[in-house]
């Protein structure tokens, strides 16, 4: 049975004190109310991380990181590589978010060499796709998606795609206040599923974890996930409250 995962990205968001007190929060909550049979994750920024993941100590609930880079180790100033998140008792990693494919242009070919290097450091990978807003209106959000997937992580042996978790996050939606409608959601992806499927069987596709992200909150979270292919979430604005964390969580 696939996963359920509610996954919070902080993005550039909270000074280490701030980070500190809100996973402090989260932690204790889940150590009150343990999760069951679904999992919480904190994407904090880099600087975070170390700390994050030694005060995590509820069931279920991990530490990840936003990015990594493509490289091992080296002259690569400013990057931090898979090997140090993996160090830090981080077990996730976040590629392709469309904030790094844009402001950064990371193409599809470095996303997989990412993804790649993340998974040859037993991270789980949470993949990112979706279309910006001129593509759903040009009805190209299904092409979009389909080759995000397939440059990215269809380029994987079956054992190491089972370590990736995908997102889809229709880009109008992120930040902006906009969701997809829940039917918007499961029609991408019980399309993603269809893809999972046509490259690596039903069985793999039904093991698989879709997570929505897009304005996704405590108010919307329970008719997003209510429907069969979207498994869980990738939170970002409402991700930094811990009420409306531990709330989007409780409705998975
Ligand atoms: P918002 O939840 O702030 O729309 O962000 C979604 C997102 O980008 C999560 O990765």
């Amino acid at each position: 049975m696939r996963k359920k995962i509610v996954a919070g990205n902080w993005k550039m968001n909270m000074e280490l004190s701030e980070g500190v007190a809100l996973a402090t929060g989260i932690n204790k909550y889940f150590k009150s109310e343990p999760l069951k049979e679904k999992e919480a994750i904190l994407c904090t920024p880099f600087i975070h991380l170390g700390i994050v993941s030694t005060l995590l100590n509820a069931p279920g609930v991990t530490a990840g990181a936003q990015n990594c880079s493509e490289h091992k180790s080296g002259a690569y100033t400013g990057e931090v590589s898979a090997a140090m998140i993996r160090s830090t008792g981080a077990s996730t990693v976040i590629i392709g978010h469309s904030e790094r494919r844009s402001y950064y242009h990371e193409d599809d070919m470095l996303l997989a060499a990412k993804t790649a290097e993340a998974l040859r450091n037993n991270l789980r990978v949470i993949f990112c796709c979706g279309e910006v807003l001129s593509e759903r209106e040009d009805n190209n959000h299904f092409a979009v998606v389909k080759r995000q997937l397939e440059k990215g992580i269809f380029v994987l042996p079956e054992e190491e795609f089972r370590k990736c978790i995908i997102a889809y996050e229709p880009v109008w939606a992120i930040g902006t206040g906009v969701t997809a409608t829940p039917a918007q959601a499961q029609e991408m992806h019980h399309f993603i599923r269809e893809l999972v499927a046509g490259k690596y069987g039903k069985n793999v596709a039904d093991d698989t974890t879709i997570l929505y992200g897009g304005s996704c909150k405590a108010s919307n979270a329970a008719e997003l996930f209510a429907n069969p292919d979207v498994d869980g979430g990738l939170i970002g604005g409402a991700s930094l409250s811990r009420e409306e964390f531990c709330n989007i969580v409780n409705a998975l």
